[in-house]
């Protein structure tokens, strides 16, 4: 008798697909499901089957019970669905199926607090839950997706050479995968990823923003000085694809200006902006590049404003150089940002994550991939924080003269820069030893009675100004 799949695989969107097909070209045997749906989604699973050669030999289900039962036990069931209540309905329907020991790999955009949710209450049926957030899109999760694990930790050895096998290799070989703590920790990673990303891709817009405003600089420009840049440190995946982008033309037209301006959201930005304010750690380029897409979604309104408060531009000579210097460090900012974030988060969920390992997990196989990611594996293995590593440090502290250049010609530009502001703001806070926020203190004492400490003493029992007296 033919052997029983022990893998199988919930839900064939795009990025369910994607992966099927990549355990398949891994020689991992497969049972697949995708829901019926009369007139809608038919026999998706076998047309799958029959569709892309590598998944001949997968068995292809609409019933849920027959494909459970289809499976070796301790059954490993990968779920590709949208994230929220549809992943919701199908564990449900799923766990009464299954049987103890069975894990069940959740592998969709999923919030992290959900994921924590859905490991206490599947671990107290004695079914193991790994929460998987998954980078790279369509094209990475079929050639080799990074793959942020969390959850049953007893699970994942039973699990970590299948998916160390379809996940990325990065250019030492090592696997993108990795199990990163209980609960939500793999989604929680997932999540700053996308934050991260989000500030990426702002910067880039701003990039953009300014070499366009220069009444000299054409796209062509443009596109020729993000080629030179990906011949340096400052290469990265997404730097990689905004040179492809804004290659295209159509009737002799760059097709970027066919697009209008108004960039759209699935969420995860949002939630780590949110969790960033929760935390109580400074995420303020993820915070800048989200709301810079909700700023540019209010077309109309932005359109009325412009006719309302028209923008004399003065013409300003951008330096090429001066930009690009400011663009690296604005990415050293972010990048910071991140990952303090997740060390702040470890803290609190008691999750021990090693921030090189982090690293490793982004410097393939994800949009955030760069040089400067994989430069940091090494890095994050001495120091616990960008600002204490050395060439960062003098580049900080050499180029941070243009930083301050291109912000001022920026303005005088009118153009919007909200998360090259926003990083040189955090850095100027970040660095400052004296700050205004004694100020904050004496306010707040005064309305709320919420009480401060003294510079002039090593109490820590709070004090209140002599205002408090007065009020009396
Ligand atoms: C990835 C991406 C991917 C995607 C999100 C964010 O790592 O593969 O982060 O998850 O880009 O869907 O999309 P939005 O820009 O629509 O929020």
């Amino acid at each position: 008798m033919m052997n029983k799949p022990n893998w199988g695989l919930i839900g064939l969107g795009v990025m369910g697909t994607s992966l099927s097909r990549n355990f398949a070209q891994n020689g991992v045997s497969l049972a697949l499901f995708n829901r019926r749906l009369e007139g809608k989604e038919e026999k998706i699973a076998e047309k799958h089957c029959n569709k892309y050669p590598e998944l001949k030999a997968a068995l292809p289900f609409e019933d849920l019970s027959l494909f459970v039962n289809a499976l070796q036990s301790p059954r490993k069931i990968v779920l590709m669905l949208t994230a929220g209540a549809a992943t919701d309905s199908v564990i449900d329907q799923l766990t009464p199926l299954l049987e103890k020991g069975d894990i069940i790999i959740e592998g969709g955009n999923s919030h992290f607090e959900d994921t924590q949710k859905r490991a206490d209450k599947l671990e107290a049926a004695g079914i193991h839950f790994l929460g998987m957030g998954v980078s790279g899109g369509e094209e990475g999760a079929l050639t080799g997706p990074s793959l942020m694990l969390g959850g049953a930790e007893k699970a994942y050895p039973l699990v970590a050479k299948e998916l160390e096998m379809i996940a990325a290799k990065n250019e030492k070989g090592a696997p993108c995968c990795a199990y990163l703590g209980s609960g939500g920790a793999g989604h929680f990673i997932k999540m700053v990823h996308n934050g991260i990303e989000y500030a990426e891709m702002q910067l880039l817009a701003e990039v953009y923003e300014f070499v366009i405003s220069d009444q000299n600089q054409d796209i062509n420009t443009l596109q020729n000085m993000l080629g030179e840049w990906l011949k340096t440190s400052s290469k990265s995946y997404l730097l990689e694809i905004t040179h492809v982008l804004l290659g295209f033309s159509e009737n002799q037209h760059p097709f970027i200006k066919l697009i209008r301006d108004e960039a759209s959201n699935k969420g995860t930005g949002a939630w780590a902006t949110a969790t960033g304010a929760k935390l109580g750690t400074a995420n303020s380029l993820m915070a800048a590049a989200l709301h810079s897409r909700f700023t540019s979604s209010n077309k109309g309104i932005r359109e009325q404003n412009a006719k309302t408060f028209p923008k004399q531009q003065r013409h300003q000579e951008v330096s090429l150089e001066g930009l690009k210097k400011t663009y690296d460090l604005c990415r050293l900012i972010n990048h910071h940002q991140g990952f303090e974030m997740i060390r702040e988060a470890a803290q609190l969920y008691g999750w021990n994550i090693n921030l090189s390992t982090i690293a490793l997990l982004w410097s393939e196989g994800c949009i955030i991939k760069s040089n400067l990611m994989f430069s940091l594996i090494d890095h994050f293995k001495s120091k616990s924080s960008i600002f204490e590593m050395e060439p960062f440090i003098d580049q900080i502290n050499t180029d941070i003269v243009a930083w301050e250049e291109l912000l001022e010609k920026g303005i005088k530009l009118r153009i919007p820069l909200n998360c090259i502001s926003a990083a040189w703001q955090y850095f100027m806070s970040i660095t400052q030893k004296q700050s205004s926020a004694n100020l904050i203190q004496a306010q707040r004492d005064y309305f709320g009675a919420h009480g401060f400490l003294r510079t002039d003493s090593n109490d820590k029992t709070v004090q209140h100004g002599p205002w408090a007296r007065k009020k009396n």
